[in-house]
């Protein structure tokens, strides 16, 4: 794949933002992550209880906002309320959960490439998606450099239906046996698994295939080194500021 192919993510790829330094999943954090120069951000996606998408990680609010609850049960407007950054540290007190849309204009005004991940809650997979590319299509650039991918294999599917052209990446844990077949059933360009279970030979056959390896979450620069080195072609960081010095992108 060329650098310039829509769908190409330069080596470091600053995870929910840049989240080591600012509350993830943020407009701040997606800023700090083209601040400290990441050329390249991730973040997840998921939908409210009336249909808009959502830049969120978790099924619930708690972890990272000073609400309660599912997502999937708060409307915008409740969503609005909550204080997604002052659980992290008090500068980022005021922070919202953002709306997919200003994220996507946000990445796209920063000149950034984007790997957003589908994060359906369990059940809600169809609703999610079709918000994520509702939103899409009113607020990212056709020129713009993407990469959507998922944990769930429904969740990838129903967006190939609604966005045929945007290229998809599977998420899994550890290396699924069949991994080539469920590469190619579910029309993904890459594999984005945990690090640990990345080897060389495993790249090497990733490339033979035609397809790419992006490995998460890697804060360790000498881990980082040693993953590039056996073929690995993007990792997730949640400190580009870290890993922007090792790699020419
Ligand atoms: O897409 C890489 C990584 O973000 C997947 O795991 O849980 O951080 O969304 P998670
Ligand atoms: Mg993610």
């Amino acid at each position: 794949m060329t650098e310039t192919h829509p769908a190409h993510m330069p080596k470091i790829i600053a995870h929910r933002g840049a989240c080591g330094s600012a509350p993830e999943n943020t407009l701040v954090s997606i800023a700090r992550a083209a601040d400290l120069g990441a050329q390249a951000v991730e973040f997840d996606a998921t939908v409210s209880l009336d249909g808009h998408a959502l830049v969120q990680h978790d099924f619930n609010v708690d972890r990272c906002s000073d609400g309660h609850g599912p997502v999937v049960l708060k409307t915008l407007d409740e969503i609005a309320t909550l204080d997604a950054g002052g659980w992290f540290a008090p500068e980022f007190k005021g922070e919202r959960i953002p709306l997919l849309t200003d994220a996507l204009a946000l990445v796209s005004e920063r000149g950034m490439a984007l790997n957003l991940e589908l994060k359906p809650t369990l059940g809600w997979e169809e609703p999610t998606v079709r918000a994520i590319a509702q939103a899409l299509k009113a607020a990212w650039p056709k020129d713009g450099r993407i990469l959507v991918s998922s944990m769930s294999t429904l969740a990838l599917d129903v967006f190939h239906d609604l966005m045929p052209d945007v290229a998809l990446g599977l998420i899994t844990y550890a290396i699924p046996e069949h991994w080539n077949e469920r590469l190619k059933r579910h029309h993904c360009l890459s594999l984005h698994c945990y690090h640990a279970f990345v080897t060389e030979a495993l790249a090497k056959a990733i490339h033979a295939t035609g397809h790419r390896l992006h490995v998460y979450t890697v804060n360790d620069e000498t881990q980082a080194q040693a993953l590039f080195a056996m073929g690995v072609d993007a990792i997730f960081t949640d400190h580009p500021e870290r890993m922007l010095p090792l790699v020419q992108n």
